[in-house]
């Protein structure tokens, strides 16, 4: 990463002037006639009932990952952890910059505090600050970069980890077995799964028409558990060729299923491209959970997928999940897309 300014700082020191490298193209920017004009929101699954093994449960789960690839859980009793968890999120935010730029993000790194990836002078930014750590296996922790002096900092992390783990397992058991496969498969095949977190600090923004808080992409992870505002619509999926505002569930989780999981199931599971926008009234806090696989674990569709309907391979076999992620760091890269994220 190219060190860039902190977005935050931008709007501290002047909220109405837009500085030309966050100005979109024209093409680029959140168009009204883009977004659905309905309302029309993406499925709720209560993870109560998954956990219970309620079969009509897990079929909306199957209809929710082919149909749209994003839903939101409620019922998931991880409430507790994930206020805390917001609530050491904004305690980062509201450091001093100088504090927070103990955690910087070296040139050759994608951990600590910074903005998303960032290659060339004249690439367009985002409206977004963030700070990504990897959490777990705890011996790929970089605690350099975690905000130690932050009391209750470390705690609330390990806590919102263990409950997003759980969370995590009971819907990669349920897939397993939507897959036609035993219920522990998913778990098994990530090998030796990583977490990452990405915080995500999206100033206010006097133009939300000219910027966007993320450029659209869809996630290099198996699963990403999204911790949103309680309050704001900002994040957005694209259904039907039109973008639909997630609307926020107070204490919901969104889990959407990313371009592993895709590959896993042979293209029926969707990876879905999303974007956030910006809005002028207040900032906004977002903490997503990236669910990556082990490096060398390969992409190939499950034997169960094989047969099921026309979908050809996403990709030829053998592709292991660090070839893939070089592959397409390497396509966001040549400037197309702005922004990386797991
Ligand atoms: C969000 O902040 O709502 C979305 C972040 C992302 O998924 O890239
Ligand atoms: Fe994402």
């Amino acid at each position: 990463s190219l060190p860039v300014p902190s977005v935050q700082e931008i709007v501290r020191n002047d909220a109405q002037n837009i500085p030309e490298r966050y100005v979109k193209n024209l093409e680029d920017r959140s168009k009204s006639s883009d977004i659905c004009p309905v309302s029309n929101d993406i499925p709720i699954i209560d993870v109560f009932l998954l956990a219970n093994g309620d079969e009509d449960e897990r079929q909306k789960l199957d209809i929710a990952c082919q149909e749209w690839g994003f839903f939101q859980i409620v019922n998931h009793g991880a409430d507790d952890a994930l206020k805390k968890m917001k609530a050491a999120e904004a305690d980062f935010f509201d450091l001093p910059l100088s504090d927070k730029m103990k955690y910087a993000m070296a040139s050759n790194d994608v951990e600590g505090y910074g903005q998303g990836y960032v290659v060339s002078e004249d690439q367009k930014l985002d409206w977004n600050d963030l700070l990504f750590l990897i959490t777990s296996p705890s011996s790929s922790r970089n605690i350099k970069y975690w905000p130690l002096i932050i009391p209750g900092f470390k705690e609330a992390i390990d806590e919102y980890a263990i409950e997003i783990e759980r969370v995590r397992d009971e819907i990669l058991r349920n897939l397993s077995l939507l897959m036609g496969e035993k219920e522990d498969f998913l778990k098994q095949l990530h090998g030796d799964v990583k977490q990452g977190m990405r915080m995500n600090y999206y100033p206010s923004c006097a133009r939300p028409d000219l910027v966007l808080g993320v450029s659209p992409h869809s996630d290099c992870t198996s699963i990403t558990l999204l911790l949103q505002d309680d309050h704001l619509t900002a994040l957005q999926i694209k259904h039907e060729g039109l973008w639909v505002p997630v609307n926020p569930i107070p204490n919901a989780i969104v889990v959407n299923i990313g371009d592993v999981l895709e590959a896993w199931s042979n293209g029926k599971y969707k990876s879905i491209e999303h974007r956030a926008v910006t809005n002028v009234e207040k900032p906004r806090i977002s903490a997503a959970t990236f669910v990556i696989p082990g490096n060398e674990v390969e992409l190939n569709p499950l034997e169960t997928m094989l047969d099921d309907d026309d979908r050809p391979a996403i990709f030829k076999n053998g592709v292991k999940y660090i070839d893939y992620l070089r592959y397409t760091l390497a396509k966001k890269m040549e400037g197309k897309l702005a922004n990386i994220e797991y």
